[in-house]
């Protein structure tokens, strides 16, 4: 018996591993760009201005921003990481990791977490945005001493039924609690669990820039240090 369940356990843990490295790439509100994995290499997203993801009512759903993003059996999916940056100046301007838990049946109802560098009270932030039905958000100051432009290591982990929301500090030796949401893998509410979910890097500009002849300025938001993992 004992040896039948450690047969059983290898062969399972052996056909249930997958592999990232084959995932398809899509973008999502970024047209006439190529997509590309942004594992193993860096990406600079092009925001342009009066984009966002953010659902402050039901009718208001908005998931404009550029977005560039797979898709992973729910089953698998452990966290996906990235390093984000950018010349943050301007009221929201944002950028970071998105697992967004999809409704075909109402894509105004999809469920989605974001979470990376947001600017506000006139500094970048950390900032986090759970969607259950409507979204809330939640910042939490930069910690780390920085020179230049405002740089953040966010970590998105699932744990049994939640996903923890962290960021990563001391060069990824210690990390940092920023949300804990609890529905995101749980299938005890009327939606269900979504059986694929997608996971991915964006950025969003909800504000225009002011002067003249700058409102169509966008914000050049890079990622690097991507990194999914699956079980
Ligand atoms: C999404 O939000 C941006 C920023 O607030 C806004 O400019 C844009 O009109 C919104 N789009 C939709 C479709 O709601
Ligand atoms: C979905 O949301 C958009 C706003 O983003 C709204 O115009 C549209 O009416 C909504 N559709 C439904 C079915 O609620």
């Amino acid at each position: 018996m004992l040896f039948t369940n450690i047969a059983w356990l290898l062969a399972g843990s052996a056909s249930a591993s997958i592999s990232t490295s084959s995932f398809k790439w899509h973008w999502l509100n970024n047209p006439g760009v190529e997509p590309v994995s942004p594992i193993g290499r860096s990406i600079t997203i092009q925001v342009p201005p009066d984009t966002d993801i953010w659902r402050p009512a039901l009718s208001k759903h908005n998931f404009t921003a550029p977005y560039l993003y797979t898709t992973v059996p729910t089953a698998h999916f452990q966290s996906v990481q990235v390093t984000v940056t950018g010349p943050w100046k301007t009221l929201y301007d944002q950028g970071g990791l998105v697992v967004s838990f999809p409704n075909h049946r109402n894509p105004n109802a999809t469920r989605f977490i974001k979470a990376g560098i947001e600017f506000n009270d006139g500094t970048p932030a950390l900032g986090v945005v759970a969607t259950d039905i409507l979204s809330d958000w939640s910042l939490s100051p930069i910690t780390e001493k920085q020179t230049g432009n405002a740089k953040a290591t966010i970590l998105v982990e699932r744990d049994g039924t939640d996903a923890w929301v962290y960021v990563l500090e001391n060069q990824g030796k210690t990390r940092r609690a920023l949300r804990q949401v609890t529905w995101a893998f749980n299938e005890d509410d009327a939606q269900g669990l979504a059986k694929e979910i997608e996971v991915g890097i964006y950025g969003a500009k909800p504000t225009e820039e002011s002067g003249e002849g700058h409102s169509r300025d966008k914000i050049a938001v890079s990622f690097s240090g991507f990194s999914l993992k699956t079980v």
